[in-house]
Formats: C-alpha cells, sequence, structure tokens
C-alpha cells in the first residue's frame, strides 16, 4: 500500500539516505554532513523552508519530494514547484511517483495554484515519460538561467 504525505521529523534519516541515492543517480557529488544538517533543519524549521513530502510503500520510506510555493504574475495565481523526486531503485515500478505526482497536483489544487511544475535533466528518458503519462508538457523555449552564490 502507498502512502504520501509531509515528512515529520522522525523521516529525516531515511530521507537524507535517499537524497544521497538521488545525488549518485544525477552524479552529483552528495550533501556533506553540514549540508545534511541544513536540509533537515530548514526541512522542519517553523515556518518550513521548503515542503518535504515523503512516500510509504508498506508501511517503509520509499521515496520524496520536494515543494515549495512560488507565483504566477502571468495567471495571478500562486503555483506550486516541485524541487525533487525521488524513488529508492527497489520500490519503482510500482506506481510510488505516480501517486506522489497525483498527492501534490491534488495540493495545488487545494491551494487554488494555477500551475504545478518541474524541471527535469535533458537525459532522464524515464522520468520525462512519468511526466507525460501523468498529463504534463515540457516548455521547450523556456532556459533555465541561474547565479551562482558562495
Ligand atoms: C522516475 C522515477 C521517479 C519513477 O518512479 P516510479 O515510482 O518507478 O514510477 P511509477 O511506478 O509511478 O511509474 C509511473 C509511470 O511512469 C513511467 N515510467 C516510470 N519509470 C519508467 C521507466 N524506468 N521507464 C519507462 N517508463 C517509466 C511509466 O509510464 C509508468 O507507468 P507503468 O509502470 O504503468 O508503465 C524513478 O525511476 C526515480 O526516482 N528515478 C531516479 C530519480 C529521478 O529521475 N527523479 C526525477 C528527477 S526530475
Amino acid at each position: 500500500m502507498i502512502d504520501v504525505r509531509r515528512a515529520p521529523p522522525a523521516d529525516g534519516p531515511a530521507y537524507l539516505a535517499l537524497v544521497t541515492a538521488l545525488a549518485d543517480f544525477e552524479h552529483l557529488p552528495p550533501p556533506d554532513a553540514e549540508a545534511g544538517a541544513r536540509l533537515l533543519a530548514d526541512a522542519f524549521a517553523d515556518p518550513p523552508r521548503y515542503e518535504l513530502w515523503v512516500a510509504t510503500l508498506d508501511g517503509a520510506v520509499v521515496a520524496y519530494a520536494a515543494t515549495f510555493a512560488t507565483y504566477s504574475t502571468f495567471r495571478g495565481k500562486p503555483s506550486l514547484s516541485l524541487e525533487d523526486l525521488f524513488v529508492h531503485p527497489d520500490a519503482r515500478r510500482r506506481g510510488v511517483a505516480r501517486a506522489v505526482l497525483a498527492r501534490l497536483r491534488a495540493e495545488a489544487v487545494a491551494r487554488g495554484c494555477g500551475r504545478f511544475e518541474w524541471m527535469v535533466l535533458d537525459w532522464n528518458e524515464d522520468a520525462q515519460t512519468l511526466y507525460r503519462a501523468v498529463g504534463a508538457r515540457p516548455l521547450p523555449q523556456w532556459q533555465l538561467w541561474r547565479v551562482d552564490l558562495p
């Protein structure tokens, strides 16, 4: 059975283990101890600096998603932005990601959002297949721009 919920602090260690596995998947360095501590402090701050969600499969934490609120001036409505979505390799192809995206979509609707959106790496075809399967569409005319800060 799949359950999707906001993560309580007790899920912190399972969450950090999944973040490390995602970094490995994306060929990026995992968060060091200090960054890991910040991730937990920011998730469980009052108010939280981002929203942490976990999915359990038969009671075990197997996936996480991070979201935060943005705003579309064009729509004149808030947006829900998805930062990460990761399902443990042992729990894949059992509908967990589909359940997470459905729960977050419902959350966005409940908050009066006009958009639920996220980015995906161009080589990540598995994720793109998932996103198309849930009705999302790519926006190829947009580029992500960034200033890296110390
Ligand atoms: C992509 C990912 C989130 C999918 O999670 P999942 O729980 O296995 O996905 P689901 O079981 O809910 O799959 C739903 C649908 O998505 C598509 N899909 C998911 N994984 C797929 C894969 N590896 N290959 C092809 N299609 C896939 C299928 O249409 C699938 O439906 P089906 O199983 O009925 O055919 C998971 O593989 C993952 O965590 N990958 C590594 C991290 C990542 O890429 N995150 C997204 C970053 S933007």
